[in-house]
Parts: C-alpha cells; structure tokens; sequence
C-alpha cells in the first residue's frame, strides 16, 4: 500500500476551484484525504462522492450544539459528510492561542460524533534551539493519555509538523524529520497508537516529497501550499505511490 497524501487546504481556494481540484482527483481515482475550508466541505463532498477521496475538517468546536456564535460542532461537520478533522495544527495552537485543555475538549467531542482525529505536533524554532524539541513533541503527544486506549485507537493519523517548517519553504531535512518521526512513533507506541500513522508535514513540495516519503517512520504528508494546485498534488501523490 501507498502512502499517505493528507491536503490541508487552510483558508484558501473558493467553490468552482475546490470543486476543479477535487473531481480531478476523483476522476483519477486517488486516494487521498482533503481538508477543506467549512464552506467548501459541501462542494468537495459531492465532487468526491462515490470516489476513494475521504474529507475532513481543519477544526472542530469542543462544544455541543448550542449557543456558541461561528462555531461549528462535530455533529455538524459529520453532517456535512467529514469523516476525519485536524486537531491541534500550529496555526491554531500559536495564532488563536489553543491550549492543550481546549484541544482536548476538541478531541473529546470529535471522538464522540465519530470523527477520526489528526492530532498534530511540532516544535516551534525557539523550542528546537533550546534543545527542547523532543519534549515538546513527547508533551502534546501525551495528551492521548487523557483517553480511553480505544479513543487512543481511533485517530486516522498524527502529523509531526515542526512550526519552523511550516509555509516558509525550509523543510526539515530527512535526519531531523527521522529523528523525530522515531521518537514520535515509540512514544504512540508506547500509548496505543502502534497502528496510528505518523505524517511529515512542513513545506513540502513535488521537489522534496520523494526524500521525506524514504524517511523510516514517515507513513504519509500533510501538505499546505502545494497542495492547492493540481499538478504539484499529483506529482506529491505519485511519489507516494
Ligand atoms: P505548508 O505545506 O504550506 O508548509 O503547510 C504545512 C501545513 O501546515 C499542513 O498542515
């Protein structure tokens, strides 16, 4: 089996190109998993309908349904036929100040709704230089720890995406994406998340995808920027068989 292409779509792209990109990658029978903006979801689910794509949402709100003004519950995105979300992005964590009590609540609510998360992990520059990198990973991955073994279990995936990585075109290297993804994957191991798998993730792209994919431990790509145009997706795509 190939291995895994995830697409973080963030806060770009708008109907008619969501729904370009996503029956093309329908079309052609890939089996890649897309995480669209809200408001594209219902466009993507149609255009994937029926196809192996699998789609999910960047974020999810620790509340029930209720009087919670822009939020959008679990309940909501599985209604809007996600099956899957992202929990825990740096984006969220840094610019909107997620804590790790909130990502929790998050993931309390997406696993009751049956939403498989994607817990996401890395490392801020600051941190790495501190020499504090492992911990920080070994940090949020512990928060699994507040779940059940068989919530532990259901997670369609945790991604390592070191923050220094991220939109700014320096990729980690394959050593240091190695060394984490060892460190990374004992430490899931060691939680009940054997079966798990752990994605790279931090500006990848068609030209270092095929690297990043030969590292030991890395299963899949979460992909931002390069992920939002065909070619480049399908190239990434390709390379991971
Ligand atoms: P880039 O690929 O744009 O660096 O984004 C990575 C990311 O944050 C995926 O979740």
């Amino acid at each position: 089996m190939g291995k895994i292409v995830a697409a973080n779509w963030k806060m770009n792209l708008r109907r008619d190109a969501a729904r370009a990109l996503a029956s093309s990658l329908a079309g052609q029978g890939r089996d890649l998993w897309l995480f669209p903006g809200f408001t594209l979801l219902e466009t993507v689910r149609q255009a994937t309908s029926g196809s192996s794509l699998k789609l999910g949402a960047q974020d999810v709100s620790p509340e029930v349904d209720g009087a919670f003004t822009g939020d959008i519950s679990a309940e909501m995105l599985v209604d809007a036929g996600a099956t899957m979300v992202l929990v825990g992005h740096s984006e969220r964590r840094h610019s909107h100040g997620e804590t790790s009590a909130l990502l929790l609540r998050k993931l309390h609510r997406a696993l009751a709704a049956g939403l498989a998360p994607l817990l996401c992990v890395g490392e801020t520059l600051a941190q790495r230089q501190a020499g504090r990198a492992e911990k920080v990973v070994r940090d949020q991955l512990g928060l699994v720890k507040k779940l059940t073994p068989a919530a532990r279990e259901q997670f369609c995936a945790v991604a390592y995406e070191p923050v220094w990585a991220i939109g700014t075109g320096q990729n980690a290297t394959a050593a240091q994406a190695g060394a984490m993804h060892n460190l990374a994957r004992a430490e899931m191991n060691t939680l009940g998340m054997g079966t798990v798998p752990l994605l790279y993730g931090g500006s990848v792209k068609p030209d270092n995808a095929g690297e990043l994919l030969a590292v030991a431990g890395v299963d899949g790509l979460l992909v931002g920027g390069a992920s939002l145009e065909l070619e480049s997706l399908q190239t990434i795509d390709d390379l991971a068989g």
